[in-house]
């Protein structure tokens, strides 16, 4: 009679099955977070070379300045919290930085491709993703040296295994969109670039892979065209505006370029056998937000909390902390905006604390991520099950 034992096949099996499920419903507890980004995710590299993001920036958390173009906190900072981490010093602020549990690369006006032009000529940061790379590279290496001293630096660097055991986060691309318009190119030009944009993030995607980086959270873009500064600078015709107000020829060319960035990442998991690499679709959420803004307890979608004039409430030459004269008396720009916990637009070109809080929360838990893992789980390839 045959009897029906389990094989050792199946066993094998079974045991491996459970192992990857084990695995991948456990917490990565992330040591570090290296991020590399624009104004999105800027929390202070801008402001250290640049001069300082000026008063009411900051206001409803850090009451002050902070480094951050916004009235308090950022989505990397409630990533930050959310993996008890201490928020990210930037790479570039000499006074008072703590890189133990990581260090921000990112800078407000930063692009992938290097561009061509001053960041007094064209707005646009000298640290493009290739200069954060440079950065993080001597970080990582110096960083080691130094820890070895022992005393204080030993408390203010990462370990040498951290940096394996970190999340690599980015947010950058939609400056890249941008340079383009404001160079006066067509949507069909803006396009034609973008697989040149997406192939110098794959690149730098890799050299981290070569660090030892193996967790790697990418936001993509967000809706570009309901932002103030995009929509006052660049000419929008009646027809070329959607049901919430948007513009859609840019938003149409941020969700190209997301689809190609999802592409680009999906090549970036064949390359890269040991690299989790979770794509979030900060797209969506944004979106939601601002074309259902009343539904969710915010108002103004389109408006700048903090600006002055026009339809948007937002002035290319004077913006957020800067001074007009009203009545003859000298006024901070910013000053009208009363509550900022409802707007959804800080600037004109950048999301209130509440709005970053809003998408924060909405993405943490996977939902909006591709594969569908949550942050705290983002070292792992596959969904828990
Ligand atoms: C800058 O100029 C170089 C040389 O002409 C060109 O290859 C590159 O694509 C330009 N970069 C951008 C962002 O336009
Ligand atoms: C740096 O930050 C870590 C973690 O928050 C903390 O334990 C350490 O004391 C800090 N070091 C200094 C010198 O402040
Ligand atoms: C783009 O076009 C506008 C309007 O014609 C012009 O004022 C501006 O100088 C142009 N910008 C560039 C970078 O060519």
């Amino acid at each position: 009679m045959k009897t029906h034992r389990p094989s050792f096949f199946t066993i094998t099996l079974v045991v491996l099955l459970s192992a990857v499920r084990g695995e991948s419903s456990t917490d990565c507890d992330f040591r570090a977070i290296f991020n590399f980004g624009d104004s999105n995710s800027d929390t202070g590299g801008l402001s250290a070379a640049f001069g300082q993001a000026p008063p009411p920036h900051g206001e409803s958390f850090f009451h002050g300045p902070a480094g951050r173009y916004c009235d308090g906190r950022l989505k990397i900072d409630f990533m930050a919290e959310s993996l008890g981490l201490p928020y990210l010093s930037a790479y570039l602020d000499a006074v008072g930085s703590n890189f133990s549990h990581g260090a921000n690369f990112a800078t407000a006006g930063s692009t992938i491709r290097p561009q061509n032009s001053t960041l007094h000529q064209s707005g646009f940061s000298p640290i493009s993703l290739n200069v954060q790379w440079y950065q993080f590279n001597d970080f990582h290496r110096r960083s080691q040296i130094f820890r070895k001293q022992g005393a204080v630096f030993k408390q203010l660097l990462p370990k040498a295994e951290d940096f394996s055991r970190a999340l690599y986060t980015f947010d950058i691309g939609q400056n890249d969109l941008t340079a383009g318009y404001f160079l006066n190119m067509s949507t069909d030009e803006v396009r034609a670039y973008i697989p040149d944009v997406l192939d110098q993030f794959k690149t730098v995607v890799k050299y981290l892979y070569g660090q030892g980086g193996r967790s790697f959270w990418i936001h993509n873009t967000g809706p570009v065209g309901c932002l103030p500064y995009v929509m006052d600078r660049l000419l929008i015709t009646a027809g070329q505006v959607d049901r919430a107000g948007c513009a859609n020829p840019f938003n149409e060319v941020a969700q190209h370029f997301n689809k190609k960035l999802k592409e680009a990442v999906a090549q970036l998991r064949v390359d890269l056998p040991h690299a989790a690499l979770t794509y979030v679709d900060v797209y969506s959420v944004k979106y939601t937000l601002i074309s259902r803004a009343k539904q969710f307890g915010f108002v103004h979608p389109l408006r700048a909390c903090c600006g002055h004039g026009g339809k948007y409430n937002y002035n290319k030459q004077v913006g957020c902390g800067g001074k007009v004269k009203i009545n003859g008396k000298e006024v901070l720009v910013g000053k009208p905006c009363q509550d900022p916990s409802v707007m959804i637009n800080w600037d004109g070109v950048h999301y209130t604390q509440a709005a970053n809080k809003w998408v924060f929360d909405r993405i943490a838990d996977g939902s909006f991520s591709d594969p569908p893992i949550p942050l705290r789980m983002a070292c792992h390839r596959h969904p828990p099950s």
